[in-house]
């Protein structure tokens, strides 16, 4: 199966550039969207049905798609909008489509990456957009980030079941936060900005080694993980187990997002430089 991989789009900051189509376009199976395509998650899909009618197209919200909305509000109208659709918007949930199981959501992050998580969400609800441009509670209140943490939680529960179903081919995870430690070096005494990473990324990677069924099935890590928000690419083989018997391979984890622009003439190109849009991933 060829997956057409790629996420933060940003259409909102975009000019002048539009998905490959026609001859351009690569040939594929299944169009992976993991996230930050636009704000409002309804538009997303709007966007994608449009140019994309005959594919199946696996589609999580990103932070940015909640941006001047109820979180959830906007993932209900996306999901109305993409009802009996080839699109499929994931949010704790999984599809399939022949012999390879889809499970997506936008994860959020445990805020745990430096080992003191209120210092973490301190920085993040102090520095980060998210916590000023978007509501949760039917627009009630501001989303924070216990918020986020509660759904980050929610999400890695949902996750570590499908690992443990039964299945009969490949898993594919999409999120648009990050589930890997990040390259970094930190200063010393780390820089609020450097503690901001936390808000970008989770380390999961102890879901990315089989482990033996203790009850709730044996755990048997995604063979693709493609994940969004960095805004800089990554494709690595993580995890993994030297015992044969529980005979895991690792999970290549892969990132391949736009990012913000073109925007001519101040921002020729787009940000990430190693974006490939016509990127084809086989499974
Ligand atoms: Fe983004
Ligand atoms: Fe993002």
């Amino acid at each position: 199966m060829r997956l057409w991989v790629m996420s933060d789009l940003h259409i909102e900051l975009t000019r002048g550039w539009d998905l490959p189509s026609g001859d351009a376009r690569p040939q594929f199976d299944v169009m992976i969207v993991a996230g930050d395509l636009m704000p409002r998650a309804e538009r997303g899909v709007k966007w994608l049905l449009e140019r994309v009618p005959d594919r199946h197209v696996i589609y999580v919200m990103g932070n940015h798609e909640a941006y001047g909305e109820d979180i959830d509000r906007t993932l209900e109208k996306a999901k109305e909008i993409a009802a009996g659709t080839n699109v499929h918007v994931l949010e704790n949930e999984s599809v399939r489509i022949g012999d390879v199981t889809f499970a997506g959501c936008t994860l959020w992050t445990d805020f745990a990456l430096f080992g003191d998580e209120r210092r973490e969400m301190a920085i993040a609800a102090e520095r980060m957009n998210d916590f000023r441009k978007i509501r949760t509670a039917r627009y009630a209140e501001r989303f924070r980030p216990a918020h986020a943490l509660a759904r980050h939680r929610r999400s890695r529960t949902f996750l570590e079941a499908e690992f443990r179903k039964d299945r009969p081919g490949p898993v594919v995870i999409v999120t648009h936060h990050a589930c890997r430690r990040p390259e970094l070096r930190l200063s010393d005494p780390p820089a609020p900005d450097e503690l901001l990473s936390a808000a970008y990324y989770s380390d999961l990677t102890n879901l990315m080694v089989p482990a033996p069924d203790d009850g709730r099935g044996a755990l048997r890590p995604a063979d693709l993980w493609i994940h969004g928000h960095t805004h800089s690419s990554f494709d690595a083989v993580i995890g993994g187990a030297p015992d044969a018997v529980l005979g895991g391979t690792g999970t290549r984890v892969l990132s391949n997002p736009k990012g913000y622009g073109p925007w001519p003439p101040r921002e020729p190109s787009w940000e990430n430089q190693d974006f490939n849009e016509k990127l084809i991933i086989e499974i």
